[in-house]
């Protein structure tokens, strides 16, 4: 694992932006994986940006969101599904049929981790997965005990992870319990992975990913990344010292 200190928020937001603006030009169909949360959001406004001064376009692009709320409708506020368009696609020229995000409201949840599983195969898989790390660890919503070999799946969300969401509801009691996310093994078969972490409250996650290099558990779902071998973590000072 490749770790890039840099000094802030918006240090991290601009590397990684230009870390994907490379690949985008680099690749003949780039395939990204996204990630949702606030750790991205600096990422997106800065892609907007470059893509406003016409210096990247999205045309080619196709998109593979990691997780998404069970039960939240694609157009309720709160979806995985409006975040994105709200901050990322409606100011780009992708094309929305080229965008995947798992469906939360499917009438079989287990035939829907199934399609977009083989929707990710015949992209070509994944080129670059951009990931955020839980306070617990979690990669996606793969929360501590996920088995290494889990592919897209529906899962229960932690007490502490509906605690760190908490703020975008209106209390604790509204937060969904459960969500859909692409499994540990689908996050492994990215191409390569680009992995944000900012702030203090995510400084003993990012201790533990780096300061034992031999530690491999399910009870810590990140350091499986240890075992890829592509991955860049671009991280900032408070997370590096919080
Ligand atoms: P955050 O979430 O970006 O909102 O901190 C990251 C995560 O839980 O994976």
């Amino acid at each position: 694992m490749k770790v890039v200190k840099v000094k802030d928020y918006d240090e991290m937001s601009d590397m990684a932006c230009s870390f994907l603006i490379e690949k985008i030009e680099r690749l003949q169909d780039p395939v990204l994986g996204l990630a949702t949360g606030s750790t991205p959001e600096g990422l997106y406004k800065r892609l907007i940006e470059k893509y406003n001064d016409r210096k990247v376009s999205f045309e080619k692009v196709s998109t593979f969101n990691l997780d998404e709320y069970v039960g939240v409708a694609k157009d309720d506020p709160h979806s995985y599904h409006y975040y994105m368009k709200d901050k990322f696609f409606q100011h780009i020229d992708i094309s929305m049929d080229r965008v995947n995000v798992p469906s939360g409201m499917a009438e079989d949840l287990q035939l829907q981790c199934e399609e977009y599983e083989k929707r990710m195969v015949d992209a070509g898989q994944v080129d670059i997965q951009v990931l955020g790390i839980g306070v617990n660890g979690h990669i996606g919503f793969n929360e501590p005990g996920t088995s290494f070999f889990s592919r897209t799946h529906i899962v229960d969300l932690e007490e502490s992870t509906r605690k760190a969401n908490a703020r975008y509801f209106d209390s604790i009691d509204d937060v969904p319990t459960q969500a859909i996310t692409m499994g540990i093994e689908t996050i492994m078969d990215s191409k390569e992975i680009l992995l944000l972490v900012s702030g203090a409250e995510k400084g003993r996650a990012l201790a533990r990913l780096l300061n034992d290099e031999s530690e491999i558990t399910e009870e810590f779902p990140a350091s499986i990344l240890k075992r890829h071998e592509r991955v860049t973590i671009i991280a900032d000072w408070e997370a590096l010292n919080g």
